[in-house]
């Protein structure tokens, strides 16, 4: 531990003493790569020196780069003080906690990485008491995760665990989870051929985040929500993830994604069933997880004739974010100049269940944004009767607001919920303005925010899958998104497949850098009578 104390850490009041973790070896594939230096050993770092870790544990790195212990020891003393946001790296706990750095090379697609992997795991049980309980962490490409899970299985480091087995392995696995529904089911199986379904931990990082889980607290802790949570008073559901970064070093990965692979399949889809699903029965992890996979299920299947009405795509061209001149996609580093992948997509859903029926939920996520915001807007209807209208309505309408009552959940920056509504300006007439009543993360709670890799490694470690993707939420959502995607790759941007109302009709790029994407993501709206929050 990293300060030994008599005083209970105030971190794990409450928790009862099987969800802290037991002792554990931490096998991280791609050691060498980018997610561990920015965000795997911060976020292990920070669960540290905040004692959430148990006594006994080791933290085991391979790639192929050749490194020693202590070389591996310094590279991340390295990146925990360069990437670690909130936490400073304090030398007395640095070198207990560099105690449990291990480094091995090796191939991970070759069987005898995985005899030294093994080899070393076995002197880590008896020199730093770890209890045989593996957790593999593959931080790779996403093309060496059949090879790895392959030979762990191959090796006997992964294997299904039967009840009661005194040690564990645990497999996590970061998205993209497939590439297309074949390939996730095709993952899925070689997963399910080594392991149970709850050794796998298939991390979306949008559920670590504090401000995703407050959704269902927000919801089902209060009463006062719920009741309004359904089709009679809801107009409809904007949720955003805006970006201004554009694909940074990421190129060749992200020339395979595209927007709708990167952020729909999976971040925007958590938040859509997050917002949408029904109350659990318990907290339990498969109650939660059943929710939301219903919500998934219950989504209206895109109709290959009408499509182009339902989805649309963009590519940024240059422009100006944030005051800075910015290159077009095309110009990337790894990119093709012709690339005609989506760095933008903008979709209209309906849910077709009891509550949902006729609410559209319009969904957008874009690279070169002109700001960095996700949120998921709630939109109440106008009131019934239209008693303001002659006095106020030139007003409300100034506040672009004809239909006030909004609530925002503001999942970043700047994470908090607000509700806007109508009220009456001081005076002798009766002037109507839009006001917001606004609760802020920040001034409210003087803590820290964990990262979403602090709580989701914490909860891949205690065995709490509930904040992961369980395989039948990755398969619904690629069962949703596989059309579209094949729909894309057979027309060309600008080129739709239909006539009538033809969204998708200018070639890429399509939307300046530091706009709001596409004119056509505001048509989309615009065939409802809706338009995007200005944000
Ligand atoms: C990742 C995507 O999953 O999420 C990135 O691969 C994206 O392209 C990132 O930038 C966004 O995460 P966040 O936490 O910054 O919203």
């Amino acid at each position: 531990m990293a300060q030994s104390t008599m005083v209970e850490n105030p971190l794990l009041v409450g928790l009862p003493e099987e969800k802290r973790p037991e002792p554990f070896a931490l096998v991280i594939f791609g050691a060498h790569g980018d997610l561990t230096k920015r965000k795997l050993l911060p976020a292990l770092y920070a669960l540290y020196v905040q004692d959430l870790l148990p006594e006994s544990f080791a933290i085991l790195g391979t790639s192929r780069t050749q490194m020693s212990d202590d070389q591996f020891r310094d590279a991340m003393r390295e990146s925990v003080s360069k990437y670690s946001e909130d936490i400073e790296l304090e030398k007395a706990s640095w070198d207990s906690f560099a105690k449990s750095l291990f480094y091995r090379a090796g191939d991970s697609t070759d069987l005898d990485a995985y005899k030294l992997l093994s080899k070393t795991l076995d002197e880590l049980k008896s020199s730093r008491g770890t209890m045989g309980n593996h957790i593999f962490y593959l931080s790779t490409s996403p093309s060496l995760y059949v090879p790895i899970i392959t030979r762990l299985a191959e090796s006997g480091l992964a294997f299904k665990r039967k009840i009661n087995e005194p040690a564990w392995p645990r497999v996590v696995v970061e998205k993209p989870f497939g590439h297309n529904l074949s390939s996730s089911i095709e993952l899925d199986s070689i997963l399910h051929d080594a392991l149970r379904e709850h050794q796998i931990y298939r991390i979306d990082h949008y559920l670590g985040k504090e401000t995703v889980q407050n959704i269902m607290c927000f919801r089902f802790a209060n009463s006062i929500f719920e009741p309004i949570w359904t089709r009679e008073f809801v107009d409809h559901i904007q949720i955003t993830g805006a970006e201004t970064i554009g694909v940074e070093e990421r190129g060749p990965y992200y020339e395979e994604a595209g927007a709708s692979r990167d952020m729909i399949q999976n971040h925007l889809m958590q938040l859509v069933a997050l917002v949408a699903m029904e109350p659990p029965i318990s907290l339990d992890p498969e109650s939660t997880r059943d929710e939301r996979v219903k919500v998934l299920k219950a989504i209206r299947p895109f109709d290959p004739d009408t499509i182009d009405d339902f989805a649309v795509r963009g590519q940024y061209g240059e422009g100006f974010v944030l005051g800075n001149r910015v290159k077009r996609y095309r110009d990337e580093d790894r990119v093709s100049p012709e690339s005609n992948t989506d760095t933008f997509a903008a979709l209209k859903l309906f849910i077709d269940n009891w509550r949902w029926a006729g609410v559209p939920f319009y969904l957008r996520s874009g690279k070169r944004l002109a700001k960095r915001v996700t949120e998921i807007a709630i939109q109440f209807r106008k009131p019934p009767q239209k008693l303001f209208e002659e006095m106020g309505g030139a007003a409300l309408r100034l506040a672009k607001s004809e239909n006030p009552n909004v609530l925002v959940m503001r999942i970043q920056p700047d994470d908090g919920i607000s509700l806007r509504f109508a009220t009456k300006q001081p005076g002798p007439t009766t002037q109507i303005r839009a006001l917001t009543m606004d609760f802020r993360y920040g001034t409210a709670f003087g803590s820290r925010t964990p990262s979403a890799y602090e709580r989701l490694i914490l909860d891949s470690l205690i065995g709490d899958p509930s904040l992961f993707a369980r395989s039948d939420f990755v398969e619904a959502s690629w069962r949703l998104i596989d059309p579209l995607l094949e729909h894309w790759s057979k027309t060309m941007p600008g080129k739709s497949s239909r006539h009538g109302t033809q969204l998708n009709h200018r070639p890429f790029p399509n939307y300046e850098s530091g706009s709001w994407g596409p004119a056509e993501s505001h048509e989309l709206l615009a065939l409802c009578g809706h338009e995007w929050r200005e944000l």
